[in-house]
């Protein structure tokens, strides 16, 4: 049975209904009491808008029960009552996610969902980082008080992937991976910085793969998922997972932003250093590999021209319904 905020909201909006007929009047009414008789309608409305929308807020409060999270759990008991799906929508950064993985799974990579703790072994040791080296810095997140990290990047897979799929070259084939997955980095916020965000890891090995291949394979990413041609360039970087090391930039898409000719860096990528092949029982003489991880945040932005990335975690509704559509 409907509530009686229910039957208030269905009401108020039979107002509006009604209302909203009355514009149709305006051009019958004498040119001299339009500007009144039109004025007036719009007051109304406003009004009925700002009832609609307590209303709505009101009955989302009754109809979602607190959690007590300190009730001793009855697993036979009655499922808390959730908002029903209707209410809501997939977060906008999932929709895009979902594109990003149809992408590279149409490119021929098997996809593996990241873990959101990790260990001191994946993230650093694994990784070719020294120890006590300040490259460790750059990855500076958190840690649970038994010494669990939530992972900075989602090269911390990178490991778990080659051990993983080492069969794969056994059997003479490639390994072809992506990664995606939430990461956390122990950061001031500000529009580019969030302390939480999404990233995708690549990893591919072969006996003869090459820097050009993956270029070409990133370049054919970006031009799917901007759906345009697109200049790339690359600049030197560090890792201590990958040598050489480089830092990869698009052009700016015009189809986005106009013609502009600047440059974005998107993601780190280079040779898989030999150090991590041998961690992960892979002989560095006999295989070569490359990878490659970036924001899923920052692509996403520049696809829907965002300029604050603190939105994408605030929980605001009106920004979130915006980008789903
Ligand atoms: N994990 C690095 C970061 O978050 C990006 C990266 C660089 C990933 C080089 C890679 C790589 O796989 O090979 O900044």
């Amino acid at each position: 049975m409907p509530s009686v905020v229910e039957n208030k909201i269905a009401e108020l909006k039979a107002q509006l209904k009604a209302l909203n007929q009355e514009y149709a009047k305006i051009k019958d009414i004498p040119a001299e009491e339009r500007g009144d008789f039109g004025r007036k309608l719009n007051e109304k409305k406003q009004k009925l808008n700002a009832e609609i929308a307590a209303a709505e807020a009101e009955a989302l409060e009754v109809s979602v029960e607190p959690l007590d999270i300190t009730a001793p759990c009855d697993i036979n008991g009655e499922m808390p009552k959730f908002l029903t799906a209707d209410n809501g929508s997939k977060h906008p950064l999932m929709t895009e996610l979902d594109r990003v993985i149809s992408i590279y799974q149409s490119m021929g990579f098997d996809i593996v969902e990241s873990q959101q703790l990790d260990d001191e072994y994946h993230m650093f040791d694994s990784l070719n980082f020294a120890k006590e080296h300040p490259a460790r810095d750059n990855f500076d997140t958190f840690r649970t008080e038994e010494g669990f990290i939530p992972p900075a990047h989602t090269s911390t897979m990178q490991n778990r992937i080659l051990r993983a799929y080492k069969y794969k070259l056994d059997e003479g084939k490639n390994i072809a991976v992506a990664v995606p997955g939430r990461v956390y980095r122990n950061e001031d916020q500000d529009a580019t910085h969030e302390h939480t965000f999404y990233q995708c890891e690549g990893v591919y090995v072969s006996k003869t793969c090459t820097l050009g291949n993956m270029l070409g394979i990133l370049r054919e990413f970006f031009e799917k998922y901007y759906n345009q041609k697109l200049n790339i360039r690359t600049q030197p970087g560090f890792f201590p997972f990958t040598e050489p090391s480089l830092e990869f930039m698009i052009e700016k898409p015009a189809s986005l932003v106009g013609k502009s000719g600047e440059y974005l860096e998107m993601l780190g990528c280079g040779m898989i250093h030999p150090n991590v092949l041998k961690e992960a029982g892979i002989n560095p003489d006999e295989y070569c590999g490359f990878a490659w991880g970036g924001g899923i945040d920052r692509l996403v932005m520049l696809k829907r021209k965002l300029t604050d990335v603190r939105y994408f975690e605030s929980a605001k509704l009106d920004f979130l319904k915006e980008l789903s559509c």
